[in-house]
């Protein structure tokens, strides 16, 4: 077994799990603005993430977040338009960033309608400009998929691939679609990663990532294996059903 720097929060519903996220959001917000003065986050796509959003969308959490100091950047995009119902900015849109008072040149939008290696690139060139070389979020949210990845870190690709890039644009076969994802040189600089999984679907994967040997190339998310910064599964009880002495934390 990889000793994991993890911490594992199972929720009994996806109800009390969206909370927990949502609260994480705010801990990670309110600490980064104390301390720096401003609160740089990625923001996961996905389906899972929409509730902790729309809960951070309205009062009390929306308020207890200094919108005008936070940075709202995405963990990864679909190589489609804004407008598509595929679009991760526009899912966080709807269901968080138009609800709130982040400024909008504070949004940093994947250019999923553009040539991909192009928009990749573009996306790098932001992050180094936002960021710098070695980009550093407060807080990276993450989901995985029934097949283990994350972001659009997708199986059969070593992860490690051309890492020396912040973002790549990977052509996903089983999409038949082409993807904008930060690599793992991004995501293990954070300073505080969530990954949120929900459901049966994902308690194949769970159980192989967290117990059985690491194996990134057939499960990506475990490449997640940040230097110094902090992860936090937080998942419910459907997607923890295969683990060993699962521990409820309510
Ligand atoms: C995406 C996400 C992806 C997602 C997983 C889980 O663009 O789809 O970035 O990595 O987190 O596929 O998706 P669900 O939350 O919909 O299960």
């Amino acid at each position: 077994m990889t000793e994991r720097r993890a911490d594992l929060e199972i929720f009994d519903s996806p109800a009390l799990l969206a909370e927990a996220v949502a609260d994480a959001f705010v801990d990670c917000a309110r600490s980064a603005v104390e301390n720096r003065g401003a609160f740089f986050v990625a923001l996961a796509g996905g389906t899972t993430p929409k509730a902790a959003y729309a809960l951070l969308a309205a009062p009390p959490r929306r308020d207890a977040v200094d919108w005008q100091r936070t940075h709202v950047f995405f963990g990864d995009e679909r190589c489609v338009a804004p407008s598509s119902g595929q679009s991760n900015f526009r899912m966080a849109s709807e269901a968080l960033l138009d609800a709130v008072r982040v400024p909008r040149d504070h949004v940093y939008r994947m250019h999923g309608e553009d040539e991909p290696q192009f928009a990749a690139d573009a996306y790098a060139a932001v992050l180094r400009s936002r960021l710098g070389s070695a980009p550093v979020f407060d807080l990276l949210l993450l989901g995985m998929g029934p097949d283990g990845h994350t972001a659009s870190l997708f199986p059969g690709t070593d992860p490690l691939t051309d890492n020396d890039r912040l973002v790549r644009a990977p052509y996903v076969e089983k999409l038949q679609q082409y993807r904008l994802t930060v690599t793992p040189l991004v995501l293990n600089h954070a300073r505080e990663i969530v990954i949120a999984a929900e459901g049966d679907a994902k308690a194949a994967a769970l159980k192989a990532v967290l117990e059985g040997p690491r194996n990134p190339v057939e499960h990506p998310i475990a490449i997640v294996a940040p230097e110094s910064g902090h992860v936090r599964w937080m998942v419910d009880r459907r997607a923890a059903a295969l683990l060993q002495q699962p521990r409820s934390t309510g």
